[in-house]
């Protein structure tokens, strides 16, 4: 499917931007640098809109509300420019996808892709021009609630999925006739926060910044991407919305991206509150200076930069600049051609069947199974007692997940439903909850232990509940919320067969719950077709394919944890073992190294097999191909994904380097008894690193591959980087 890409050269567009900035005056030009969000009165005769004080606008759903401010914008406004009206469709617009954190375990390109372009279609429909998304942030801490809106700890994952969303959003030929523009965000390293604070300062390397935290965005930007979002946070004490080493030397110069740059919410305000402006008015120069074109939300712009630069304190240039990128992104958009939508469209789209179809696929996709004893997995239902507990076993909001955006409870299927209607006519269903999400008391527990008794096997579902993860919404402690691993143990004493259906935004610590139950299945806020979703991996008529895309501590006090750490002076080795104890060596007194489960781990119910890796070039150039292969055979009797992982590590370098980093992947569906000969060609050029002097270089030496179904195993070899 062709999308746009929106910072494609187009000098008919330069020539008409041109034009309309030389008919603007200086307050126009601001107010294309404006959006605000719906207030009383957008509508109205004189109001902003019809004043040309707005460019754009967001978190409006209401269709017919948007068709008149476009109406007034083109038909009442000086100079009849129309709006840009943006939305947060983080993971779907009324039908509500998985959670991007849940999606990203899919590892599944196009199925991103297409629940990509499913969300623009209906968020196109509803009269949404721009989406604020992907999110891109790599994060490496459960604690901070935004993880379950990116994609993961992992620049390889999240670069091929940041693609494949601005592909899907950017996707041409929506039922609408309009388009749609992404917005990558938040521009840059919001997710490296201390401590998994919201907001908080973020500390880091140049090397690290460039090797882990920008690539996604310079991938997203890469695909079209139209527009991007600074951040809120501090970058090494320069604020991301008024850094011009971010927004202009990498932005513009290194990476010749002529892209609108949006603060997020109040971001140019809030420059005040990091103490880097003196007031409204220094906060409107230091961020047009440094390269943000648009202000969100705040009174910076709107109301203090038209004095500035009377004031000379910033130059006109920088208006017309800033303005002009405005103009292009409305004029590639299409909105002076078609500003309004057919508002029929949004009954046909919105939420249909073939919508929820996929949304059933990608929750199918996005679940991981992480253990599954006694072969508790899959269920066979016919004349069997299957008890359903917890506090989420019937919750409508949860599933729905942080920024569910016009997605409604009322849409969802519960996890209870999607298995009463799976097995209510093989199996006799108990459901108790057996206490609430923020409960302390365990006064449900005595129902909920009498049905467990009296069943064949017994599900579990808890976890988090919707705004228990996304903005502001981080956790100091990362088990189960209230008194739910008290359920989970108490269920389990019973010694029936406990299956654990685990819904969350986050990685959680939850090492009680996974020793107590039988099997685990995380189903992350897998969005409205929980239940059905569900039901189809714990019955078998769906086989697990999922892979973590974040790594699960087993406490908090080992984070931040992920895979792709470094080795340093004194790695310890052997947990469990003699070696471990050995002394003065990096690890805890009371906590093993090792995750709770690893990155890139998930099970299934079939069995693959790694065998016969080859390298198939044991020496290559910095500008060659590396080229390995490997044998996958489904020893199982369904067939299954499995999703084949390439890690590579760089055994001596000029910097200390990760033990390991993902470099490529494969999802491939084997037959019982198939095998799969895969092969993979990984550019030698993705194998390097920034080095000390700030130079992304591939050093020659000894390297080694790891061919394998997670980051924590796999087939060894080695290869050399020749000069
Ligand atoms: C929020 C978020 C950002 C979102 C914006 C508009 O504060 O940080 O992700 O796009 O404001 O809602």
């Amino acid at each position: 499917m062709a999308h746009k890409r929106y910072t494609d050269p187009d000098p008919a567009i330069d020539a008409k931007v041109a034009e309309l900035l030389s008919g603007m005056s200086l307050e126009e030009k601001i107010g294309q640098m404006t959006q605000r969000g719906m207030a009383p009165g957008m509508t109205d005769k004189h109001s902003p809109v019809t004043k040309g004080a707005l460019g754009s606008t967001l978190g409006v759903f209401d269709t017919a509300k948007i068709n008149e401010m476009q109406r007034r914008a083109v038909e009442e406004s000086r100079l009849g420019i129309p709006l840009i009206v943006g939305n947060d469709v983080i993971h779907g617009y009324r039908t509500i996808f998985p959670i991007p954190l849940g999606e990203a375990c899919s590892w599944d390109l196009d199925l991103i892709e297409r629940t990509a372009r499913m969300a623009a279609e209906e968020a196109s429909a509803a009269g949404t021009d721009w989406i604020f998304a992907p999110m891109v942030d790599i994060a490496r801490d459960g604690r901070w609630g935004r993880i379950a809106e990116g994609s993961g700890e992992d620049p390889v994952l999240d670069c091929a999925i940041a693609r494949a969303r601005v592909r899907g959003y950017q996707s041409e030929g929506l039922a609408s006739g309009k388009r749609i523009v992404a917005c990558p965000k938040h521009f840059v390293a919001y997710g490296a926060a201390e401590s998994g604070k919201d907001y908080n300062t973020v500390d880091l390397s140049e090397n690290l910044l460039r090797d882990v935290y920008l690539p996604p965005f310079l991938a997203a930007l890469e695909e079209g991407a139209g527009s991007i979002m600074s951040a809120f946070n501090d970058i090494n004490g320069v604020p991301a919305s008024a850094n011009s080493f971010t927004l202009r030397t990498i932005l513009r110069e290194e990476w010749d991206w002529s892209g609108v740059v949006l603060s997020d919410a109040h971001a140019v305000g809030e420059l005040i509150d990091h103490g880097v402006a003196a007031d409204y008015e220094d906060a409107a120069c230091q961020a047009v200076t440094a390269g943000v074109d648009i202000d969100m939300g705040s009174a910076a712009y709107p109301d203090h930069l038209a004095a500035a630069v009377r004031a000379g304190k910033v130059s006109e240039t920088l208006i017309d600049e800033a303005a002009g990128r405005v103009l292009r992104l409305k004029l590639m958009l299409g909105l002076f051609e078609q500003a309004t939508v057919d508002e029929s469209l949004t009954a046909r789209l919105l939420g249909c069947r073939e919508h929820r179809t996929l949304a059933r696929e990608a929750a199918v996709k996005s679940m991981v199974l992480l253990k599954n004893d006694r072969d508790a997995l899959p269920i066979k239902p016919a004349g069997k007692t299957i008890a359903v507990i917890g506090p989420l076993a019937d919750h409508r909001r949860a599933p729905l997940g942080c920024w569910h955006c016009d997605g409604r409870p009322d849409d969802v299927t519960t996890i209870l439903e999607g298995i009463r209607a799976a097995a209510a006519d093989k199996a006799r269903i108990i459901h108790i909850a057996g206490c609430g999400l923020g409960d302390d008391e365990h006064d449900g527990f005595d129902d909920a232990i009498h049905a467990a008794s009296d069943a064949d096997v017994a599900i579990v579902v808890v976890g988090e509940d919707a705004d228990m993860s996304g903005e502001a919404q981080c956790r100091a402690y990362l088990g189960l919320p209230g008194v739910q691993e008290d359920l989970v143990e108490a269920v389990a004493a019973t010694g029936t067969p406990t299956v654990a259906v685990l819904l969350t935004g986050r990685p959680l610590a939850i090492p009680t719950v996974a020793e107590d139950v039988d099997a685990l299945l995380v189903a992350w806020h897998p969005g409205v077709e929980a239940g059905t979703a569900a039901a189809d991996l714990l019955f078998g008529k769906a086989n697990p394919s999922g892979k973590l895309a974040v790594t699960f501590p087993r406490a908090v006090g080992q984070i931040p944890i992920y895979y792709a750490h470094r080795s340093t002076g004194r790695p310890a080795h052997g947990e469990g073992t003699e070696d471990w104890n050995k002394p003065y060596k990096s690890r805890y007194r009371d906590e093993w190294n090792s995750p709770l489960f690893p990155f890139g781990f998930g099970l299934s119910y079939s069995a693959f097999v790694y065998d016969a890796l080859q390298i198939l070039t044991p020496a290559v150039r910095p500008d060659g191909t590396l080229r390995v292969r490997v044998d996958v055979t489904n020893a199982g009797d369904v067939t299954g994904d499995e999703i084949v992982q390439v890690y590579v590590r760089d055994v001596v370098a000029s910097l200390t380097r990760p033990v390991k980093e993902l470099k490529a992947f494969q999802r491939v569906t084997i037959a019982p008894g198939e095998t799969r000969e895969l092969t993979f060609e990984i550019p030698a050029a993705s194998l390097g690193f920034t080095n000390a002097r700030m130079q992304y270089v591939v050093e020659p030496g000894r390297f080694e591959v790891q061919v394998g179904p997670s980051s924590a195993e796999g087939l060894v070899g080695s290869f050399q980087v020749v000069e």
